[in-house]
């Protein structure tokens, strides 16, 4: 990391420890090995959203690229391994870019190069950084015919009502009038099949979970003893949202860059909520950012979602 980055993380990590509720933010999540260790979560059992996702975009390919037409540009927020923008990529008439944005820059740039052989005709424009900061796209890109931000994994679930609606926003503003949003979205179904899928029994997820610890104690010279934390998670009914936490086994102290941090028995650190929608709060999440929900596609059992927005203003595309 750039010194300016690390310490960001220094500051952030510092805040969220002091808080009433201890708390870290998920992008921290995601350095080498988490981006590593979050590919393998996809492929539990368990974790059934990204297998289903891709079962959703597979069956409806056709209909998404006809709704999207030719010549556009994608951009994909959080973009990962890559691989489900592939398909849409694969059934598209002729299209023009592709801008993928993800935190963790090492697991972007093998992925953009993979791509490009893969579609060698393709415009590549790989931007790395916290993708709900504002987007500078290049400037050969700036009056792209059609721009289509596609946002899947139901990312839009780990955002607090608030920021989601603004982050909405300003993915509207940078798409325009004739863009499009393509959002793959987790919905609400039984506490079990949800709570299971962030904790699988090969421990996966725990190990992801941790990984923030590991962060800490490498970058940041921290002394945090995992074997005295343990993965815990919760499903919030009221809210409706999976919580995250790192829960203290031990009173403990913990040191940071100099600083000590006091762990209570129990007391946990919370690192991250996924929020689960149905059709119709989606529906009021995106009208509430100036998209309308043109359409909706899921697979047979209800658990995931695929929504393409339009712009409010403009419905009959
Ligand atoms: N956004 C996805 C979800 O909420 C993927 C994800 C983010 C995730 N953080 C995670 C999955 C932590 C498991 C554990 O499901």
């Amino acid at each position: 990391m750039e010194t300016s980055e690390a310490k960001t993380f220094l500051d952030d990590v510092i805040n969220g420890l002091s808080s009433a509720q201890k708390q870290l933010s998920p992008k921290y999540f995601y350095d080498e090995f988490g981006a590593e260790i979050f590919e393998r979560i996809c492929t539990t059992p368990e974790y059934y959203p990204t297998r289903t996702e891709t079962m959703i975009l597979r069956n409806n390919v056709s209909e998404i690229a006809q709704r999207i037409g030719p010549n556009a540009t994608l951009i994909e927020y959080g973009s990962g391994a890559l691989e489900k923008v592939k398909i849409i990529l694969e059934a598209l008439e002729s299209p023009n870019a592709l801008v993928p944005l993800d935190i963790s820059k090492e697991q972007l740039m093998v992925a953009a190069k993979k791509i490009r052989t893969e579609f060698p005709h393709l415009n590549v424009f790989p931007i790395s950084g916290d993708f709900t900061k504002p987007v500078k796209l290049p400037k050969e890109l700036l009056n792209a015919e059609k721009q289509v931000a596609f946002f899947p994994g139901s990312t839009i679930g780990n955002f607090e009502k608030e920021d989601a609606i603004d982050f909405l926003k300003s993915v509207r503003a940078t798409v325009g009038e004739n863009g499009l949003m393509l959002i793959g979205v987790d919905l609400q179904k039984n506490r079990d099949t949800i709570l299971k899928a962030y904790d699988d029994e090969a421990g996966v997820t725990s190990e992801f979970n941790k990984n923030i610890l590991i962060r800490i104690n490498r970058e940041l010279g921290g002394n945090f003893n995992l074997n005295k934390f343990e993965h815990v998670v919760t499903y919030n009914e009221e809210h409706h949202r999976v919580e995250m936490h790192l829960m203290s086994l031990a009173v403990q102290t913990v040191c940071i860059a100099g600083i000590n941090f006091h762990f209570d028995l129990h007391e946990t650190i919370h690192t991250e909520n996924c929020y689960k929608y149905t059709h119709q709060s989606l529906s009021r999440l995106v009208e509430a950012a100036g998209f309308f929900p043109a359409d909706f596609w899921t697979d047979s059992r209800n658990l995931f979602t695929v929504v393409l927005l339009t712009s409010k203003f403009r419905q009959n595309f």
